[in-house]
């Protein structure tokens, strides 16, 4: 009996491997998508939709359909135990995850708009076929166009620097197990 209370059965606290394999491959799309974002040619009215263009498109509503795969994931997968934490910390970690999701679906949305307003058709991963988000020519695509590139922009970049700052605050100063979690080994 004492030997089946002292043996552990919790598993180990780390997330699961498919919440982590959704994690890297989402840290992996959204820095492929500012270096393809941000070396392909600007865009005007007018501008042909070139390789560079077609990958960005490719990627980013691939990404999408992940994020929306992720978000189901994580509400029928708890995530392992935490490291006691303050409850301001506990609090700010959870409002940074829920704006990174929410950001993370309003971005590949605006990206989405605009390319429909421009007339170009647009598909998951360049396989799965999107439809038009709105139709083309429509002034509301422009001008989510502008919020892609302006303001989701610096919102998501704003909040994965929090993200990350918090990652390495907690491996390098507080030196507990939180990066541990996603990241096993470290
Ligand atoms: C999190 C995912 C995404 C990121 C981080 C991202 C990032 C970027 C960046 C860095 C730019 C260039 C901004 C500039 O220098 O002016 C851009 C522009 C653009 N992106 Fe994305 N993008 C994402 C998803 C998407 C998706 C899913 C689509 C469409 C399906 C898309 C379509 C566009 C279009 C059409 C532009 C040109 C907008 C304009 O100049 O009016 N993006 N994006
Ligand atoms: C594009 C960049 C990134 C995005 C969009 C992102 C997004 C997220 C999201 C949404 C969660 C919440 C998981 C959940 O629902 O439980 C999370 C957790 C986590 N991420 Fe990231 N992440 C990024 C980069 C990174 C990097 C570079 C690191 C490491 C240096 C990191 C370390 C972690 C850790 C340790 C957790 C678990 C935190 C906890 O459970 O309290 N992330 N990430």
């Amino acid at each position: 009996m004492s030997a089946v209370l002292e043996a552990p059965t919790q598993s180990p606290a780390v997330y699961d491997p498919i919440s982590r394999a959704l994690h890297w491959l989402t840290v992996l799309l959204v820095a492929a998508e500012y270096i393809v974002g941000s070396i392909m040619p600007s865009i005007h009215r007018g501008t042909p939709l070139g390789t560079m263009i077609k990958i960005h498109l490719a990627l980013g509503s691939g990404l999408l359909l992940l994020v929306l795969l992720r978000i189901v994931w994580r509400l029928t997968h708890r995530p392992p135990p935490a490291p006691p934490l303050p409850v301001w910390q506990r609090r700010l970690a959870g409002l940074t995850h829920i704006a990174l999701y929410l950001v993370l679906i309003l971005m590949p949305l605006a990206g989405w708009a605009n390319a429909s307003a421009r007339g170009w058709a647009v598909r998951g991963f360049g396989v799965v076929p999107l439809p038009a988000l709105v139709p083309q020519g429509q002034r509301i695509g422009f001008l989510l166009g502008d919020v892609h590139a302006d303001v989701l922009y610096w919102i998501l970049l704003g909040l994965i620097a929090v993200h990350i700052g918090a990652a390495l605050y907690h491996r390098l100063v507080k030196r507990d197990t939180v990066l541990g979690r996603m990241l096993p080994g470290w």
